[in-house]
């Protein structure tokens, strides 16, 4: 792009201002200046602007309308059993993807680089990613099948998530089924629908939520190469949630059962103010709304048998039928608007770290597409087995909690296996355990691996299966 082309373009949408400083930029900051320029989708822009304009009035009416909890299944028994023989026919004929989202910051968790990279294992401190591949890669090898592995990711972290995977041999699953594609980076804008410089020459830009996936998979071949390989069911997750049961047949089975278009895993929340969304029915239809918009009231609401009225709540842990995706990913989805605080530069041309919220961010999120969905159907499982996810750097959902989770899960699993796991005064696992995906991926399957002889558990000292 030109600068004469630049300064059309912006003084057509209003946003002229990231033109001051060119006079003090050299050659090579003018160049990257108008790249970025260039890059702005300003169609998109447009809606936020209006996201922006509505920002004050959408809150409340959301928080105002009247909503009732959303009917959620159990699955035990015969009827738990015939939902794993769908789901793995399913999984063994090649029709399920993985998809995990990693493309947000770890900014509340402190940690510099791409989030699936985070140290996690009790014993080895394996990454993240390292659990969610090798559950797909044992889950491929028990069905005798391929489950390519999607993974979305940022434009700040791709090119450091490819060259992890790169590094760790891609965890020993093929290469050509994992398939990279990237969100969108939109602008952030001041109270006047203004796009904010960090720097003289640039521009801020942070991901587009994990609503974009739905886009960057179109975007990027993702949507036809599921096509090619024939999917008809996508088990999306958050990368920063080891315990999640990848591609797990039952929840397939389920999904397939009802003929939905999104099956939805929920678990009661740990309490009131827990962020997690919440399923809600209104007018007829599913919908997740988030902790942050419920009333005080909403959210402490309780039935007479003292359970909470709103009482489960969603880790993001969903099935798409793959059709539903192609026509949600040209339907596009609404704007969320969030006022924080963003980097920007003072009239001297100086970066400033503000200390309190001074600019809106935009994001998009995958779960306003339950709009458009004809059938959703909710799941309730044991967030014990499944859920433990990574966000802060102390307290709950931090690396401590969730490695002890991770820990009690495999002494479980040991446990019904017969393995003499002793209790610690505080009821936790005495020693540390890690068991890899690989080498075990269920209770059933550690079972079956011991059974079949030639590994010996000391109990007396930490337990490191791989
Ligand atoms: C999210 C959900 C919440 C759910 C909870 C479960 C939202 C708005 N809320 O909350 O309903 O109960 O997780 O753990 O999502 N990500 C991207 N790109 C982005 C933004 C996020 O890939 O632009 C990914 C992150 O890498 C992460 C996941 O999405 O894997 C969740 O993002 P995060 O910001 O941590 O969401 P929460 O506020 O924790």
């Amino acid at each position: 792009m030109q600068y004469e082309d630049a300064v059309k373009l912006l003084s057509e949408n209003g946003q002229s201002h990231l033109l001051k400083f060119w006079d003090q930029l050299d050659e090579n900051q003018r160049k990257s200046l108008l790249d970025q320029i260039a890059g702005l989708d300003f169609a998109a822009i447009a809606k936020m602007r209006e996201a922006l304009a509505a920002h004050t009035g959408e809150k409340s009416a959301k928080a105002a309308g009247s909503m009732a909890p959303a009917e959620v299944s159990v699955l035990k028994g015969e009827a738990a059993d015939a939902a794993e023989r769908i789901g793995s026919f399913e999984v063994r004929n090649g029709r399920v993807a993985a998809l995990v989202v990693a493309g947000g910051q770890g900014s509340r968790l402190g940690y510099e680089g791409p989030k699936g990279c985070f140290p996690i294992g009790p014993l080895t401190r394996e990454s993240l990613f390292f659990f969610h591949a090798r559950k797909i890669l044992a889950l491929g090898r028990e069905w005798g099948a391929c489950i390519p592995f999607y993974v979305m990711t940022s434009t700040e972290n791709d090119a450091p998530t490819r060259a992890f995977f790169e590094e760790n041999a891609f965890f020993g699953l093929d290469k050509r089924d994992v398939f990279f594609f990237t969100q969108s980076m939109w602008p952030a804008l001041d109270a006047k629908g203004r796009i904010i410089l960090d720097r003289p020459d640039h521009v801020f830009l942070g991901p587009d939520g994990h609503g974009g996936t739905l886009s960057a998979l179109e975007r990027s071949g993702g949507l036809s190469d599921m096509v090619r390989r024939g999917i008809s069911s996508v088990f999306y997750f958050q990368v920063d949630n080891p315990l999640v049961d990848i591609a797990d047949p039952a929840f397939i089975g389920f999904h397939k059962q009802n003929l939905a278009d999104i099956s939805i895993k929920v678990c009661p929340k740990r309490n009131p103010d827990e962020g997690l969304g919440v399923v809600v029915e209104r007018d007829g239809r599913t919908e997740i709304v988030e902790y942050t918009e419920f009333t005080p009231e909403q959210k402490n609401e309780r039935l007479p048998n003292g359970d909470l009225r709103f009482k489960y709540g969603s880790v993001a842990i969903h099935i798409f039928s793959l059709d539903f995706l192609q026509r949600e990913a040209r339907a596009g989805l609404p704007i969320h608007v969030a006022f924080k605080k963003v980097p920007c530069v003072d009239g001297a041309g100086r970066t400033v770290k503000p200390v309190k919220p001074n600019a809106y961010k935009f994001e998009k999120f995958i779960f306003d597409s339950l709009a458009d969905a004809k059938v959703c159907s909710c799941l309730a499982f044991d967030r014990a087995d499944e859920f433990a996810p990574v966000k802060n750097a102390e307290g709950d959902d931090s690396p401590a909690t969730c490695q002890a989770a991770l820990v009690a899960k495999w002494a479980r699993w040991l446990r019904d296996c017969g393995v003499n796991i002793a209790e610690g005064t505080d009821g936790a696992p005495a020693i540390k355990i890690e068991i890899d995906p690989a080498f075990a991926h269920s209770a059933a399957s550690l079972r079956k691996r011991l059974a079949s002889g030639g590994v010996e558990i000391d109990i007396s000292k930490d337990i490191l299966l791989q």
